[in-house]
């Protein structure tokens, strides 16, 4: 399986932080951002991994990262030329993919637990998430449960159907780019990743499972202060 990281968008929620560098170069404890997902995906044994950003930054990016010899790993990067979407992001990593399954990180989500499990889980087929408890659903893509099963998700609901957030790690096999070809802008413009998600759920081709140990993105001010007392303690 191949590991993608998806640090591109403009981290205007963490503005002025963000505004002359890369959100996923802030440091997070005593690194950048972005070396947290990268560890990740190293520790489970991923040796490829495609870092997707915008084109501001990528100088930096790629001054900080190379070639991924200090890593364990090897990089490949990808321009996203406007902030576009998550989805859009992805559809990037087609030729990276090769036709292989790949494992997706959202490159301002920083958890405890290792991907370790949730890799043995998935087969390689259909897509698989990873859902958390959370006490301000609305900020999320938000699961809509019956039983353990999701039966669809909602991008930052008004009124969440439970308290369980979509997590920004996802695993998809190689149909996620052809997915990815027929999703439509949202309202805010962008293509929601949240559509592809639902896409597989509509074709009883989604498996989920709770994430275990703490979990959160660092894109605000407020989870960007947690995240770092999350990793320091
Ligand atoms: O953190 C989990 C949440 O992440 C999910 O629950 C939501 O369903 C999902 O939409 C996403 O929500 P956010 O609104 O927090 O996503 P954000 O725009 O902050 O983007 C998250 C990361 O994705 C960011 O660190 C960089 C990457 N990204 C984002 C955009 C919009 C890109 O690489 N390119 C982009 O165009």
């Amino acid at each position: 399986m191949k590991g993608i990281i998806l640090a591109g968008g403009t981290g205007s929620r963490l503005y002025p932080l963000t505004k002359v560098t890369n959100k996923h170069l802030l440091p997070i404890g005593e690194k950048p951002m972005i070396y947290h997902p990268i560890e990740k995906l190293t520790e489970a044994g991923i040796e490829e991994i495609l870092i997707v950003t915008g084109t501001d930054h990528m100088g930096d990016v790629v001054t900080l990262l190379g070639s991924g010899k200090d890593f364990g790993c090897r990089f490949t990067y990808k321009v996203q030329d406007e902030a576009g979407g998550i989805a859009q992001a992805l559809g990037l990593a087609e030729n990276f993919a090769g036709g292989e399954p790949v494992v997706v990180i959202l490159g301002d989500n920083i958890f405890e637990s290792s991907l370790q499990q949730a890799m043995d889980n998935y087969d390689g087929t259909g897509a698989q998430i990873l859902i958390k408890e959370v006490p301000d659903p609305k900020r999320y893509g938000v699961a809509e449960l019956e039983g353990e099963k999701v039966v669809s998700i909602r991008e930052k609901p008004e009124n969440p159907r439970s308290n369980y957030a979509v997590t920004g790690i996802y695993f998809y096999d190689n149909t996620v780019f052809d997915c990815i070809k027929t999703l439509k802008p949202s309202g805010r413009g962008e293509l929601e990743i949240t559509d592809v998600n639902n896409f597989y759920i509509s074709k009883g081709a989604m498996k989920s499972s709770l994430m275990e140990g703490w979990w959160t993105d660092a894109g605000t001010f407020e989870s960007y202060q947690v995240a770092n007392e999350l990793v320091r303690s």
